[in-house]
C-alpha cells in the first residue's frame, strides 16, 4: 500500500515538474498550447489514448471542449455537451470524479460524441476541475492503452492531476484576461494620442490590422504575431512628445519642424524602454521609418538590418497615411496607394513584404 502511495506521489511530482518546466521554458502563454501540453503529459502518465478538457458555459448551461486530443480531437471540438448529460455532464453537475471501466455498462454514457466523431470510447476517467471552490470544467482521459480498463488507482491519480489541470485552466484564462486588459489599455492610450491630431484618428488601429495581415502571411508563430501587434499599436506613441502646433499644422512642415517630427520613433522607443516586457519591441518601434536603401531615420539602417517587424509596420503605416486625408492633401485610393508601395520597393520598402501585402489586400479586400 505504502509503495502505491509513494508511486502516486512520485508520478504527480513528475508531472508537476514537467508542467512547470514546460510553462517556464517555452513561455507558453496561449491557453490552447498550454492545455495541450498539460494534457499530453497527463495522457502519458495515465497511459491513455486520448484526453479532453471541457469548460462550463454558465449561461448556456452546457460544456464545450477547450482541448480535445487524440485521433478525433478536431471533430470533437465542434460538439457541446449539455449539463447533466453523459459522463462529462454528470461530473460537471455533481462535482465528483468518476471512473467508468466499461462505458457500455454505464447508463450515464452518452454516445452522441462518439457517433459524431466515429471514435470508439471503451473506458473513461473524468474529474471535475475546481477553482476557488467552484466547478469550472471537466477533464477526462479515454481508453487505457493496451486494451486494459482504467481502475481505482487511475481514478486517484487523475483526481490528483485534476488540481493541476484546474490551476492551468484558471491561470491560462486569468492570463488571457490580463492580456486582453493590457492590450485594451495600451490601445486606449494610443487612441488618445492619435486623437491629438484629427487627421490621425484611428491610425494605429488600422496599422495594427494591416501589419497583422502581412504578419499572418509570413509567420504562424503566435509570439511573433503578438510582437507585431503590440509594436504596431505603439509605433507612434512617441507623438505624444510632439507639440500640437507641429502635429496639427495645416500646411507642410518647415525643415526644423520636420526634423523634430522625425524624432517621434525615438520618443516611442523611450516610452517603451522602462517596461521590461516590452523592451524587446523597442527596435521594431525605433526603426519603423528606416528605408531599405538606408536613407531613412533615425539610424539609416539598410535592408535586412532593419528588423522584420519594423519593415512590416513601415508598409502598413505608409499605406494608412496615403489612404487617409492629410491637412495638405486628399487621400489616395487603395489602388493608387498600392501602386505607390510597389514603385518604392527596394528603395523604401521591402519588396517581398509589399508583394505579400498586395496579395493579402486582393484576397481580403482590406479597406
Ligand atoms: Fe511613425
Amino acid at each position: 500500500m505504502r509503495s502505491k502511495v509513494s508511486e502516486l506521489r512520485h508520478k504527480i511530482k513528475r508531472l508537476e515538474t514537467l508542467i512547470d518546466t514546460s510553462m517556464v521554458f517555452s513561455g507558453i502563454l496561449d491557453i490552447d498550447d498550454l492545455l495541450d501540453t498539460v494534457m499530453q503529459k497527463a495522457e502519458e502518465v495515465m497511459g491513455a489514448e486520448a484526453s479532453s478538457v471541457f469548460r462550463i458555459d454558465e449561461k448556456r448551461r452546457d460544456l464545450y471542449f477547450i482541448t480535445a486530443r487524440g485521433e478525433k480531437g478536431k471533430e470533437a471540438k465542434e460538439i457541446r455537451v449539455p449539463m447533466g448529460k453523459g459522463i462529462v455532464g454528470w461530473v460537471a453537475e455533481h462535482g465528483k470524479p468518476l471512473l467508468v471501466p466499461d462505458v457500455r455498462k454505464d447508463r450515464r454514457w452518452f454516445r452522441g460524441v462518439d457517433e459524431k466523431t466515429k471514435w470508439v470510447t471503451r473506458s473513461i476517467v473524468a474529474v471535475p476541475l475546481i477553482a476557488k471552490g467552484k466547478v469550472i470544467g471537466v477533464a477526462e482521459v479515454l481508453n487505457k492503452k493496451g486494451g486494459r480498463k482504467f481502475d481505482k488507482g487511475d481514478l486517484d491519480l487523475f483526481a490528483a492531476l485534476g488540481n493541476q489541470i484546474a490551476i492551468a485552466v484558471e491561470n491560462a484564462s486569468l492570463y488571457s484576461d490580463l492580456d486582453r486588459l493590457f492590450l485594451s489599455s495600451i490601445r486606449a492610450i494610443v487612441e488618445a494620442v492619435d486623437a491629438k491630431d484629427p487627421y490621425t484618428r484611428g491610425h494605429s488601429g488600422r496599422v495594427v490590422e494591416y501589419a497583422l495581415h502581412i504578419g499572418r502571411a509570413v509567420t504562424r508563430n503566435k509570439d511573433k504575431l503578438k510582437e507585431i501587434e503590440i509594436s504596431a499599436i505603439l509605433h507612434d506613441v512617441g507623438k505624444i512628445g510632439i507639440p500640437d502646433k507641429i502635429l496639427g499644422k495645416p500646411g507642410r512642415l518647415t525643415r526644423r519642424e520636420q526634423k523634430y517630427m522625425e524624432r517621434h520613433p525615438e520618443f516611442s522607443a523611450a516610452i517603451v524602454e522602462p517596461i521590461e516586457l516590452l523592451r524587446k519591441l523597442m527596435k521594431n518601434i525605433l526603426h519603423h521609418h528606416e528605408r531599405m536603401d538606408g536613407s531613412g531615420y533615425p539610424d539609416g539602417l539598410k535592408g535586412k538590418k532593419i528588423p522584420l517587424v519594423a519593415r512590416i509596420i513601415c508598409i502598413a503605416d505608409a499605406f494608412d497615411a496615403m489612404t487617409t486625408d492629410r491637412p495638405y492633401r486628399k487621400r489616395k485610393s487603395a489602388r493608387t496607394a498600392l501602386r505607390e508601395l510597389k514603385r518604392h520597393c527596394g528603395t523604401q520598402f521591402d519588396t517581398r513584404l509589399v508583394n505579400v501585402f498586395i496579395n493579402e489586400f486582393s484576397k481580403n479586400r482590406l479597406s
